[in-house]
């Protein structure tokens, strides 16, 4: 249908007859002559459609946005060159426009950016919008590279079901109804990690997957209900080796494909660390600022709301220095405190440093009447809080008080431009084993049940689990997880002990993980591996903050396509056949 494409008409081709095809991305009628900007996957060429080949005209007068093209003419040097276009040195002097389809009734112009909830329903206009092509492209660029380096490394790409059972990630399953086995059902992978183990223990010693993975969890601008992972494993062997083969991958793919230069060597920091210092276990490096310790300053103040829990070995009081803060508004002040109780925060205390030589008649603070002078000047020694300065600090439970500073840490410094441009990777590890859920009085997996634990001994893990650490450990970007992986456990007493402290006991153990734990008592290897959310590196690298931009056909945050409006009702035949009863909504009929 065409000899070339729009965006690569070159001076190369000044005298020749072409035929482009293309969608009308400008119309602009001057003096008689139609300029058509016509737009195809490569990008835009200039058409000049003038009066004399009045068919060609006579169309290109009744041309709109939008409509798909067939252009016949020949390339011309331009004379009002635009340097800002790559074509902007030629055009195409028609000599046949065609109009292959009509464009009506379009609900937003491509130029204009459009509602969100407009773009997720017509996303097929949206895709045509330069930009988002440029991002799509990214990820496309971003899973080639992967896998050529892959594949070229020896690793097996072996896909693995999507009608399975259960695979714990900490999410709730996606179910499928069985027809043929009633009132039974499938699960959806939340990843495909049990069958890439077993790949392992095949035999198979290096796998990998693009896979999509489902979670029905709580979605923000980073997740989807449905994902890709770069999923992979290792048979024999440790951590190091893991990391230093991925971190090399990820260092590579990112020059490819970004143009970025990663650090040499990523820096490696421990949970414990990341928690006490930045109050997140994704720390963002980008940001140049600390949570500081005050619990010594106020052991002995008497609020208790301080002194509770800095004498308590499970509690923290931490400190954050915003500097320049003092000048924040009330208003400002509780919508930080609105943010941090959104994070878990059962209040926030501040204090604005007007004159820190004055002592206490120099900082306005809602907690100033609890504190004294020795106090008062230990917390402004130990954050070194200058003139002009805002102190937040928060109290209570370790992981919490650490979790809402952590928030707060990042929001204040997106808030005050205190982000660093540049990259900042890094690898976060020694995890613990197990977090305790209060609610349901159980330990759950931090990662998931087939991390191995840093003790080999089976007794010393029961003996104390809360202080249990894992073989687990995650890669982090600019403040985002980008991958998270461990060693498994490769035998069984030890598989069974894990499950055992997470309150799945031997009979669920066997229904649920029988295959398992059978395939460990059967020569399994040492094994362990990662996987990467591409989703996630596409976002990174294409400069977007919503995972939406580089999903082709993504959901909403509440889990809809608005383009083919799934979920849908089913009709009542179709689910009777699935032995399924819908309570509350009728189906359809
Ligand atoms: P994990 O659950 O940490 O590990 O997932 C690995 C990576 O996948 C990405 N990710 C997501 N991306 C988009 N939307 C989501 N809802 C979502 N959930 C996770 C993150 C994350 O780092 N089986 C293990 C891996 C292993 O142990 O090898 C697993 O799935 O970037
Ligand atoms: P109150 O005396 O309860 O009004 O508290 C005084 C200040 O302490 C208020 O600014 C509260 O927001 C703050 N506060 C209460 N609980 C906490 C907490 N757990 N951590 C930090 N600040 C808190």
């Amino acid at each position: 249908m065409r000899t070339h494409y729009c965006g690569l008409v070159d001076e190369a081709l000044i005298g020749r007859n072409i035929t482009l095809c293309g969608w009308v991305d400008a119309r602009r009628d001057h003096g008689g002559v139609v300029f058509l900007d016509l737009r195809d996957h490569e990008g835009i060429v200039q058409v000049v459609v003038d009066p004399d080949t009045a068919e060609a005209f006579a169309t290109a007068s009744r041309v709109s946005y939008e409509f798909c093209l067939r252009v016949k003419g020949t390339v011309r040097a331009r004379e009002a060159v635009n340097e800002r276009m790559k074509t902007g040195r030629v055009e195409v002097l028609a000599s046949g426009v065609e109009v292959l389809n009509a464009a009506r009734d379009l609900p937003f112009a491509l130029h204009e950016s459009p509602n969100e909830d407009m773009r997720l329903t017509y996303r097929f206009l949206d895709l045509r919008r330069p930009e988002m092509q440029r991002m799509l492209r990214t990820r496309v660029r971003l899973v080639q590279a992967l896998r050529r380096r892959l594949d070229t490394d020896g690793f097996q790409d072996i896909e693995t079901p999507i009608l399975t059972r259960a695979t714990p990630e900490g999410a709730r399953d996606y179910l499928v109804p069985s027809r043929v086995h009633a009132g039974e059902f499938y699960a959806l992978p939340q990843s495909p990690q049990l069958f890439k183990q077993l790949l392992m223990i095949a035999g198979f010693d290096r796998y990998y997957q693009i896979a999509r993975c489902f979670r029905d969890e709580d979605l923000r601008a980073d997740r989807q209900p449905e994902f890709t992972q770069l999923d992979m494993e290792f048979a024999f062997v440790d951590e190091r080796q893991v990391q230093d083969y991925v971190e090399n991958l990820i260092r590579d793919v990112f020059a490819e494909v970004a143009g970025v230069t990663l650090d040499s060597t990523f820096p490696r920091m421990t949970w414990r660390e990341a928690m006490q210092r930045y109050g997140s276990d994704k720390p963002d490096l980008r940001i140049d600022m600390e949570l500081v310790d005050i619990a010594e300053a106020v052991r002995h103040v008497e609020f208790k709301v301080f002194s509770g829990p800095a004498g308590d070995p499970q509690g923290r009081v931490a400190a954050l220095r915003v500097p320049g803060g003092a000048e924040l508004s009330r208003k400002q002040i509780d919508e930080l405190a609105a943010h941090a109780t959104k994070h878990g925060a059962k209040g926030l205390a501040w204090m604005k440093v007007n004159a820190r030589g004055d002592g206490l008649d120099g900082v306005s603070s809602p907690i100033a009447k609890f504190l004294d002078a020795a106090s008062l000047s230990a917390i402004l020694d130990l954050t070194h809080a200058a003139d002009g300065d805002l102190l937040l600090f928060g109290a209570g439970p370790w992981v919490q008080v650490s979790n809402f500073m952590g928030a707060l840490r990042v929001k204040v410094a997106r808030d005050r431009g205190l982000v660093e441009t540049g990259w900042k990777p890094l690898w976060v590890t020694d995890f613990p084993m197990f977090e305790y859920d209060a609610g349901a009085s159980r330990f759950v997996a931090l990662h998931h049940p087939f991390t191995a634990p840093k003790v080999d001994d089976i007794a010393a893990l029961k003996a104390d689990p809360h202080a249990a650490v894992s073989r687990g450990y995650d890669m982090v970007l600019n403040g985002a997880e980008i991958g998270g992986g461990s060693i498994r456990i490769h035998h069984p007493q030890m598989q069974s002990a894990v499950f055992e402290l997470l309150g799945i006991d031997a009979a669920e153990a066997e229904a649920k993980f029988g295959f398992l734990l059978k395939a460990l008592t059967m020569g399994a290897p040492p094994h362990g591996g990662i996987a990467f959310g591409v989703d996630r590196i596409a976002m990174l690298m294409s400069g977007t903050e919503a995972i939406r931009d580089i999903i082709a056909f993504p959901k909403t945050t509440s889990a809809q396509c608005l383009m083919t409006q799934a979920p849908s009702p089913v009709a009542a035949d179709q689910l009777a056949e699935l032995h399924v009863k819908v309570i509350g909504k009728p189906a359809v009929d």
